[in-house]
């Protein structure tokens, strides 16, 4: 699929499959360019909005054949809401502009939003790239018949109409970085959606290998295998890949920018190619979508995957601990204490509350690397998601400036993120008898908190914030135009919008 911006001085003399035409909620009179389209027509527009009684609610639509009256096959009027159009609403609406398209059988389609473009014309460039592009993502590789089905009505192209040549620049600039910040989000969808038999550690580490070996003068390697862990005192990651007959790994990505770099930003991701729970193991409804359980892993990967295109001016890198959680003769035990590369130790006591372990040595691995700030992404708790449902992230930190800088990323993202308090009265219940610190709180309540404040512990003085996305990795439903069912590549897009933003 193509995501094109142009500008078209005479609509009517456009030659597309299908034309389709915003319009704001209880238009009752078109305007503006849609209203010359609708003159130019003799009234096919004016005639749809009246006979379909179309009131502009946000996704639906109503079609005609033009019937020659206009050079473009069909029109099309597609509701795009009350609101003013800014990069979250242009997002949504090219999502549901290409899937209505491709409904109607088009193989190309054009887009006019509506005139009052009274926001940011790069943020309207980017969200419509990016929900054209994301909206239209698909992952049916174990469907056959599906996704031949889909290979021969696919949509090959959307069309984005400018009014002029200034228009069309401005548009274009946030075109260029909405098109790398949607395949970013889609190599992370992929390997989320692969199952845990093709996405085991080193595949993971093979990815992430390509991607550097892709961009060899902006971004390197490094890579820790099982006795590069052992040198590096990885006792948290080591003893969370033991019950697994896959090998673990370590894996440090390092961007630099051509210039001399004004920040050092460290990205950390869970990387648990699987989570069964390992001896603590789960029911099997609880692991039936476990896979995802590297979600914070393969954002780093997909944020690391267009980097040397974005080009931004700090210094970056992507650390994940990759392994399986996995019972076996050989697994770690409830009772067994583990010592992490801070040296400080942990007494596993649930060996499904393996998350926080791997990032004990994870995150303590970034702060050595001195960076100015450091974020993770990790679907660590299932509590996140009874606090905030499916749809949003929690995110926790010990710099309520940075947590800030991350809300407004998410906001211009569309991700969805919430504060969580890093309360210190819950300190005390991550207190082990026997250890500097257990893996589990042992109440009910506030495990999203709890977990939090354990990573807390690793990272010292340097600026952190944690992102639970343990709910909105995966998306259940197709409720979201531009999210699929399926993986959806959490967390790439607010921290490539974090990065930018220093
Ligand atoms: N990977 C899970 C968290 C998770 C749950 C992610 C649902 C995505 C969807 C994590 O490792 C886990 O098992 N957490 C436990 C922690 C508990 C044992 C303290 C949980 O949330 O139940
Ligand atoms: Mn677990
Ligand atoms: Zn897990």
């Amino acid at each position: 699929m193509r995501f094109k911006i142009q500008t078209v001085a005479d609509l009517a003399r456009l030659k597309t499959d299908i034309l389709i035409v915003a319009v704001g909620e209880k238009t009752k009179k078109l305007s503006g360019r849609a209203a010359g389209l609708d003159k130019a027509s003799g009234g096919l527009l004016t005639e749809l909005l009246v006979e379909e009684k179309f009131e502009g609610k946000e996704g639906k639509a109503a079609a005609a054949r033009t019937g020659g009256k206009l050079a473009a096959n069909k029109v099309m009027l597609l509701g795009a809401g009350k609101k003013p159009l800014t990069a979250a609403g242009a997002r949504r609406i090219a999502a549901l502009a290409s899937q209505k398209a491709c409904a109607q059988g088009a193989k190309t389609a054009a887009l006019l939003l509506p005139d009052a473009l009274a926001g940011d014309l790069r943020e309207i460039g980017a969200g419509a790239a990016e929900g054209t592009l994301l909206g239209d993502y698909h992952f049916l590789k174990y469907k056959g018949e599906d996704l031949k089905k889909r290979e021969a009505e696919a949509l090959e192209e959307l069309t984005l109409l400018a009014a002029n040549k200034r228009q069309q620049d401005l548009l274009e600039k946030g075109a260029a970085a909405g098109r790398l910040a949607a395949r970013g989000t889609m190599l992370a969808r992929d390997l989320v959606n692969e199952p845990a038999s093709v996405t085991t550690p080193s595949h993971l580490m093979e990815a992430a290998k390509a991607i550097a070996a892709a961009a060899p003068k902006r971004i390197a390697i490094k890579v820790y295998d099982a006795d590069g862990l052992r040198e590096l005192g990885a006792g948290g990651l080591l003893a969370v890949a033991r019950g697994s007959d896959e090998p673990p790994y370590l894996i440090h990505l390092t961007y630099k920018p051509a210039k001399k770099a004004k920040k050092r930003i460290a990205v950390v991701g869970k990387g648990l190619t699987f989570d069964s729970g390992g001896l603590s193991l789960k029911p099997s409804e609880s692991m039936e979508d476990m896979k995802i359980d590297m979600a914070g892993a393969a954002a780093v990967l997909g944020l690391f995957s267009v980097l040397a295109e974005v080009q931004p001016a700090v210094e970056i890198h992507g650390i994940a601990g990759l392994c399986e959680n996995m019972p076996s003769g050989k697994a770690v035990r409830p009772g067994d204490v583990v010592k992490t590369m801070s040296g400080k130790t942990i007494e596993i006591l649930n060996t499904d509350a393996e998350g926080r372990v791997t990032l004990a040595d994870t995150l303590y691995y970034a702060v050595q690397l001195r960076p100015d700030l450091i974020v993770d992404l990790a679907t660590l708790t299932g509590a996140c998601m009874v606090a905030l449902g499916q749809e949003i992230a929690g995110v926790m930190g010990n710099s309520q400036p940075l947590v800030d800088r991350l809300l407004r990323a998410a906001a211009g993202s569309g991700e969805l993120l919430w504060q969580l308090p890093l309360a210190d009265e819950y300190r005390e219940s991550l207190k082990s008898r026997v250890a500097d610190l257990k893996n589990i709180s042992g109440g009910r309540y506030g495990g999203a908190i709890t977990a939090g404040l354990f990573l807390e512990e690793f990272v010292g003085k340097t600026p952190w914030a944690h992102l639970d996305i343990a709910g909105p990795a995966w998306a259940e439903k197709d409720t979201v135009p531009h999210q699929p069912l399926g993986a959806t590549g959490f967390g790439v897009r607010t921290m490539l919008r974090l990065i930018q933003s220093y």
